[in-house]
């Protein structure tokens, strides 16, 4: 029976960037969903950015931006990093949709109506200045247990200990660096202390819709039956803040968490009217399809509890499975900016590393379970060049060539039978002399298979292949593939078919070794097309095929014409891995030292410039201004033209001698410092109204002046 399936990934925030640990998650979903298309089932794949809350709105506040420029540049950019990992979508979408919004206030009512909504008041910092509520993460202050500077309001990187941003010692908001005060506000609540919502949530965890790990996770967070350990959820922010208002309540906004996972439901449902899909077959309470939300084990507390208590409660069906998965680290560690281990998508791509490596890395270290995953540099070099290169591709690239050359193109018409007995014992006795000069011990007789021939025990191995992609071990899947590419390396070495070419008198002989080579080398492309599916078009163009599905395994391909074998894949460079590492580098500027500053006054600065009186300063009259627009100027080699906006009726032009340093399109938006008093001066290009102040000394560069965030078009420095 084919089944019919909705797959999500998580939705990644529209404020930062893709990078190596979100594609754990998105190549292993990818993965997944390939194998279901291949088998034939039906299934989608959706996901969405992730808009809303206070740091896209921050951000693009900082940027001189509306959020919706910047989540719109963002959506771009997120797009293009998945499809240069292959990650297929069905539908990328945004929670900024009408679809997310009537969803979202659709459940809200719902649940209203169920009497779990509750409006309470809550006491929490809020910004003087900036005129805002503060989130946890932007209050800053000193640690109250080790008294480490600058920590963030909900625990401290310094000694780890976690607290709540009221027990910080002189907390100060990181927007403004205003000390905040306690004010109340209105929340809404989401009762998950109900006893309707307790009940559910014991009886939905333990029906087989979470991983063990997580299962006793959610015990844990559920406590015993009568124990009620559930607390309301609070689901609504106060104005100023980037998120859907909430019906028939001006001036509050659903949390971002509330309507990001009713992103999944927008996100189809764009898909559902582009394609004319039932939404509702896919959605309502007992409906006989599948939905599988894949998440990071940082995020199950949300998809675990508020969202099925939300869908249950609204009259939507719940999701089949959860699928979590652990974290990445790189070299054993958690990825880090200053050693270049925070390894954005872009950046790997940008070295020309070819995305499938590491789809086949993850997928090798993929189970199913919820542990961390390693990408080691140093194993993922060795592991693709020796698994992919020397035994998959390797088959191929020894036997293709004497099919064109001698036999015009044209495979044998039958296969020969083969007895893969002696090559498995090949393996078993390099191995067990390889675990002996280990000091280990191997245990050789399992892996010796009865009376089957090869090509019989590869296409029957499907089932279990097939089994752990659906288990999502995927590392288990990939050990019988090369298992298996092992099994066929043995087979080629043995027949030696650039010994036989030799001999004009062997030419059946090498057409059946050849024709053989190159079936086992389908058969394991079919297994590792879902992992592989740019190398498997590559194979399919190569083997003059339709595009593979699992059913053709039983299909061997022979008296057909293959096209001229090219190149598949090129062994990873070394190099390209140390680039991308430097490449990531954030440097940190070395601590300044007394001895070097000192050195630095005497070489390296100007001498400073004669006394004035404050009343010769305060004739300058500088200002905040945000550059709107900034476009090269033609026949100008070092000006740029800048719109500024300082506050005033109509903006000002000025001319400014940055163009060597500065992208156009990097200072659209930002904000800078001009002098608003300068008396306007007539240029070849036209009339420049003021002046932008740079910093500039003898070393290279010249930096332009920003204010610190909050600060508005206008305002005067002083
Ligand atoms: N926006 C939320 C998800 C909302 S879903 C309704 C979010 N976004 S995220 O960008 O921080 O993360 C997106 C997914 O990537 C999450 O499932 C998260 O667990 C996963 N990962 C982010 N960093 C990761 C690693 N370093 N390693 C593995 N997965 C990681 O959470
Ligand atoms: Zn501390």
């Amino acid at each position: 029976m084919l089944r019919k399936i909705l797959v999500t990934s998580a939705l990644p925030y529209a404020n930062g960037s893709i990078h190596l640990g979100h594609l754990v998650e998105y190549i292993q979903t990818d993965i997944w969903v390939r194998f279901q298309k291949m088998l034939g089932n039906t299934c989608y794949y959706v996901c969405a950015d992730d808009t809303h809350g206070t740091p896209v709105m921050l951000r693009a506040e900082k940027e001189g931006i509306t959020p919706e420029q910047l989540i719109d540049r963002v959506w771009h950019e997120h797009k293009s990093d998945f499809e240069g990992f292959h990650v297929e979508f069905d539908h990328y979408g945004s929670t900024n949709s009408n679809e997310t919004k009537e969803y979202a206030e659709a459940i809200y009512c719902k649940l209203k109506a169920a009497g779990l909504i509750e409006v309470r008041s809550v006491e929490q910092f809020y910004d003087p200045v900036k005129n805002m509520f503060l989130p946890d993460r932007f209050i800053k202050g000193e640690c109250p247990k080790c008294h480490a500077k600058d920590q963030y309001g909900d625990n401290c990187e310094v000694c780890g200990t976690t607290y709540s941003p009221t027990e910080l010692i002189n907390p100060y908001s990181a927007v403004s660096g205003a000390q905040p005060e306690r004010r109340n506000s209105d929340h809404y609540f989401f009762k998950l202390s109900a006893d309707t919502c307790q009940q559910f949530l014991r009886e939905w965890t333990r029906s087989g819709t979470l991983q063990p790990e997580a299962a006793n996770k959610m015990q844990e967070w559920l406590g015993t039956a009568g124990e009620n350990k559930l607390t309301d959820w609070d689901i609504s922010r106060d104005a100023p803040y980037f998120g859907f208002e909430i019906p028939d309540a001006p001036g509050k906004y659903f949390y971002v968490w509330l309507d990001a996972p009713v992103g999944y439901m927008g996100s189809f449902k764009k898909l559902c009217d582009a394609d004319g899909i039932a939404f509702d077959d896919y959605w309502k309470p007992d409906s006989d399809t599948e939905l599988y939300h894949f998440i990071g084990k940082d995020i199950l507390y949300f998809h675990a509890l508020f969202w099925p208590a939300m869908l249950q409660h609204a009259g939507f069906r719940t999701p089949t499975k959860l699928f979590a998965h652990g974290f990445l680290t790189v070299n054993g560690e958690k990825m880090s900016k200053s050693r270049g281990t925070f390894i954005t998508a872009d950046s790997y791509l940008k070295q020309g590393l070819n995305p499938e490596y590491l789809r086949y890395y993850y997928a090798a270290k993929l189970n199913g379970t919820m542990e961390d995953i390693d990408l080691s540099l140093e194993d993922f070099v060795a592991k693709v060049n020796s698994d992919l290169i020397g035994k998959y591709i390797n088959i191929a690239s020894r036997c293709a060539g004497f099919i064109h050359k001698l036999f015009d193109g044209q495979l044998a018409s039958s296969l020969p039978q083969i007895d893969p007995k002696p090559y498995y014992k090949q393996i078993a006795e390099d191995e067990l002399e390889s675990a002996k000069k280990q000091g280990g011990s191997f245990a050789v007789a399992q892996i010796i298979p009865g009376d089957e021939d090869l090509f019989g025990r590869f296409r029957k191995r499907a089932n279990d292949i097939g089994k752990a992609y659906e288990e999502r071990d995927y590392g288990k899947a990939i050990r019988q593939i090369m298992e298996f590419a092992d099994i066929a390396n043995r087979y080629v070495n043995e027949k030696a078919p650039w010994a036989i070419a030799k001999d004009d008198a062997r030419r059946d002989e090498l057409h059946q070794v050849c024709t053989a080579a190159i079936e086992l080398f389908r058969l394991l492309t079919i297994y590792l097309k879902p992992v592989l599916p740019q190398l498997a078009s590559s194979v399919e163009t190569f083997l003059n095929i339709a595009p593979l599905s699992l059913r053709d395994v039983n299909r061997p391909i022979i008296s057909h014409r293959i096209n001229p074998y090219q190149h598949l894949m090129t062994r990873i460079d070394q190099k390209l891995i140390d680039a991308m590492i430097e490449a990531n580098k954030e440097t940190l500027a070395p601590p300044p030292s007394p001895v070097r500053h000192a050195e630095a006054q005497q070489h390296a600065i100007a001498p400073i410039a004669e006394t004035i009186s404050i009343d010769d300063f305060s004739k300058v009259d500088l200002r905040v201004a945000k550059i709107v627009n900034a476009e090269h100027v033609e026949g100008a080699e070092k000006l740029l033209k800048l719109t500024l906006d300082i506050g005033e009726e109509k903006t000002r032009t000025v001319f400014a001698g940055i163009k060597s340093v500065y992208e156009p399109e990097k200072l659209k938006g930002r904000m800078t410092v001009m002098v608003a008093n300068l008396a306007p001066r007539k240029m070849k290009f036209g009339l420049s109204e003021g002046m932008v102040l740079a910093a500039s000394g003898d070393a290279p560069g010249l930096f332009i002046l920003s204010p610190d965030d909050g600060a508005q078009p206008g305002m005067r420095i002083k």
